[in-house]
C-alpha cells in the first residue's frame, strides 16, 4: 500500500468535497480539516508517547476524509497498527472517503459517532485521535439534553449549555477508551477559560490523567482562521495522580515548542484561566490593588442595529431628526486614533466626525405628535425589521437604549495584538457626554476616587496615563485569545487587573 499516494488523493479529495460546500453549512456541521502538516506533527507526537511495544488500536470518531488516519500510517510502522476505526455522520465525506480507504484496513462507519454504543473491554481503543466538530450550541439546540445525559454517564462530565458540540465528543469517547489508552484532541483553546470550559477541565483533572496542553502561536501564520486558536490536549486514561505535573506549551510544534512549562495539578484546580500558561507565572495570592478598587466596570451600551440607531451630523440634519433625542457616542476604536477627547459646549465630542445614538425614551404615540420626521424614521425602522432584532424586541420601548451614563474613562475592548508587541487594549480619557457601544468597556471611577479627582483636578490626566501604562501582558492574564490572535476582555477580567500605580498616584 502506498501512503503517500493516498494521501495525495485524499487532499485532492478533501478540496473538492470542501468546495461543494458553503462556508455556512461546514460551520454548522464543524467541517474543517486538519491540515496535513499538523496531523503529522500531532501524530508524530502520539508515536513519542505511546508505549514502544504495544500494537495501535486506533479510533477518530470524527474522521472526515482521515488526516489523522493517513498521518498515523506514515508515521508509525505499519505492522504496529492492529485495528484502526473511524466514524463520519456526512455522507458527502464519509463516502467518497470510504472508497478512497477500502484498500487499507480501516473500519470506516458513516454514522453519527454519539449515538454508537460503547465497545466492550476486549474491543476499545488505546489511541484515540481526534479533531472533533467544533459546532456552536446553538446550533445544536434540539440534541442538548441528551447529549448532556450521555457526557454524565459516559465520563461524568457536567457539560453546560453553552458547550459546543467538541466538548460532547470529548466525554463520549471516553469508554471508548481502553485504561492507559493515549488520547490527543485538537479543540479550541478557549474551553481554558471559559466559564463553559469549566466541565471539560474537571474531567481533565479528576477523570483522566492530562500529560499536556499545547497551544498554537496565534501569529503563526501556518495554520488558517479556524485553527489558529487551537490547542492540542493529551491526557492518558488513567485516574489522576496526587502531586501530578502537566506540561504546558506554546508556539512551534508540539515536540519542539516555543516555551514550556510544568504545572502542578493542584495549581490548575485553583487557576480558572489555563491560557496564562506557559508564558506567564503561577498567580500569586496577593492582596494587590485591582481596576475594581477604584472602578465599577461596564459594558458600552448593545444598540440591536447600530447602522440604524448610530447617525452621523449629517444624516441627523439631513432628515430633521431632533438632536435633543441623540446622545453623543464615540465611533468604533478602529476610528478612534486619540486616548484624550476634548469637549465642546455642548459636551458633544471634538472629533470631525461626531456620532450620535437615537436614544428616546417617549412612547410612540408622543413621538408621532412632537417629532413627526422621528415617527416616520422609527416607521422605516419597523419596516426594514429593526425593532424585530433581538434586542430591540425585548426592550419595553424598542427604541430607547438601556440605561448607561457617561464616564470619564473608557477602554477598547478587542484587540489585535501584533508582532511588535503593541498593545491589545487602550483607554480613553473622555473629556464629553459622549457614551460608548459594546465594543467598549466603560470604567466608572467610584466615590473614593471621585473624591481624589475632586481634590486634585489634573488626577485624571494622571489616572490615564497609569491606565495606559498597565502592561498588555497584565491585561492579556486576565482576558481570553480568540481566532486570529483577537483578545477579548470582559468587565470582570477587566477589573481584576492589578491597578498598583492608581494607588501609588493617589497615596502621593
Ligand atoms: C473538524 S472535522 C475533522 C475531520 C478530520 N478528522 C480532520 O481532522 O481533518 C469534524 C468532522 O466530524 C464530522 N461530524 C460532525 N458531527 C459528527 C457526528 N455526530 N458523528 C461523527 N462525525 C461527525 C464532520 O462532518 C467533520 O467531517
Amino acid at each position: 500500500m502506498n501512503f503517500d499516494e493516498l494521501e495525495c488523493e485524499r487532499k485532492l479529495l478533501q478540496a473538492e468535497l470542501d468546495s461543494k460546500k458553503t462556508q455556512e453549512e461546514r460551520n454548522i456541521m464543524g467541517q474543517f480539516s486538519t491540515p496535513d502538516t499538523l496531523a503529522r506533527d500531532v501524530l508524530t507526537h502520539a508515536k513519542n508517547i505511546f508505549p514502544k511495544d504495544n500494537k495501535v488500536l486506533f479510533l477518530d470518531p470524527a474522521f472526515g476524509t482521515g488526516s489523522f488516519y493517513s498521518a498515523l500510517n506514515s508515521v508509525f510502522p505499519h505492522e504496529s497498527i492492529e485495528i484502526a476505526t473511524g466514524f463520519e455522520i456526512d455522507e458527502h465525506y464519509g463516502k467518497p472517503a470510504k472508497k478512497l480507504w477500502t484498500r487499507t484496513d480501516l473500519n470506516y462507519h458513516i454514522a453519527d459517532f454519539t449515538n454508537q454504543i460503547p465497545p466492550t473491554e476486549e474491543n476499545k481503543y488505546n489511541l484515540v485521535i481526534c479533531n472533533p466538530p467544533y459546532v456552536r450550541h446553538h446550533h445544536i439546540k434540539e440534541l442538548k439534553e441528551q447529549l448532556k445525559e450521555k457526557a454524565l454517564e459516559a465520563a461524568n462530565m457536567k457539560v453546560s449549555g453553552l458547550a459546543g458540540l467538541y466538548c460532547y465528543f470529548m466525554a463520549i469517547t471516553h469508554p471508548w477508551m481502553k485504561k492507559d489508552g493515549i488520547a490527543g484532541w485538537l479543540i479550541p483553546s478557549e474551553f481554558m477559560d471559559v466559564n463553559y470550559g469549566k466541565a471539560v477541565k474537571e474531567y481533565l483533572l479528576n477523570e483522566v490523567t492530562l500529560l499536556q496542553i499545547h497551544r498554537f502561536d496565534p501569529s503563526d501564520v501556518q495554520f488558517d482562521d479556524a485553527l489558529v486558536s487551537s490547542a492540542v490536549v493529551w491526557f492518558k486514561n488513567k485516574e489522576p495522580e496526587d502531586n501530578s505535573t502537566v506540561k504546558f506549551t506554546y508556539g512551534g510544534t508540539i515536540d519542539n515548542p516555543e516555551n514550556e512549562k510544568n504545572v502542578s495539578v493542584s495549581i490548575l484546580k485553583k487557576e480558572k484561566k489555563w491560557s496564562r500558561f506557559p508564558l506567564s507565572e503561577e498567580r500569586e495570592e496577593s492582596n494587590e490593588p485591582k481596576l475594581s478598587d477604584y472602578f465599577t466596570i461596564k459594558r458600552g451600551i448593545a444598540t440591536g442595529d447600530n447602522k440604524f440607531f448610530i447617525l452621523t451630523r449629517n444624516q441627523i440634519e439631513e432628515r430633521a431628526l431632533p438632536l435633543e433625542q441623540f446622545r453623543p457616542i464615540l465611533p468604533s476604536p478602529r476610528y478612534l486614533d486619540t486616548t484624550e477627547l476634548k469637549s465642546d459646549d455642548n459636551g458633544y465630542p471634538v472629533m470631525e466626525q461626531q456620532l450620535f445614538v437615537l436614544d428616546c425614551k417617549l412612547p410612540l404615540d408622543e413621538v408621532k405628535r412632537i417629532y413627526p420626521n422621528l415617527y416616520n424614521y422609527l416607521e422605516e425602522g419597523i419596516r426594514s425589521g429593526v425593532s424585530d432584532r433581538y434586542l430591540c424586541k425585548n426592550r419595553k420601548i424598542w427604541y430607547a437604549q438601556e440605561n448607561r451614563s457617561e464616564s470619564l474613562f473608557y477602554c477598547t475592548y478587542i484587540g489585535r495584538s501584533d508582532q511588535e508587541g503593541k498593545k491589545p487594549f487602550r483607554f480613553i480619557l473622555n473629556n464629553s457626554k459622549a457614551i460608548v457601544s459594546n465594543s467598549y468597556l466603560i470604567l466608572y471611577p467610584n466615590s473614593k476616587l471621585e473624591k481624589e479627582m475632586n481634590k486634585k483636578p489634573q488626577l485624571k490626566e494622571l489616572l490615564l496615563k497609569a491606565l495606559n501604562q498597565i502592561t498588555g501582558k497584565a491585561m492579556l492574564d486576565e482576558g481570553r485569545v480568540y481566532g486570529g490572535g483577537m483578545h477579548k476582555l470582559e468587565p470582570k477580567e477587566l477589573a481584576n487587573v492589578p491597578a498598583t500605580l492608581i494607588t501609588s498616584l493617589i497615596s502621593d
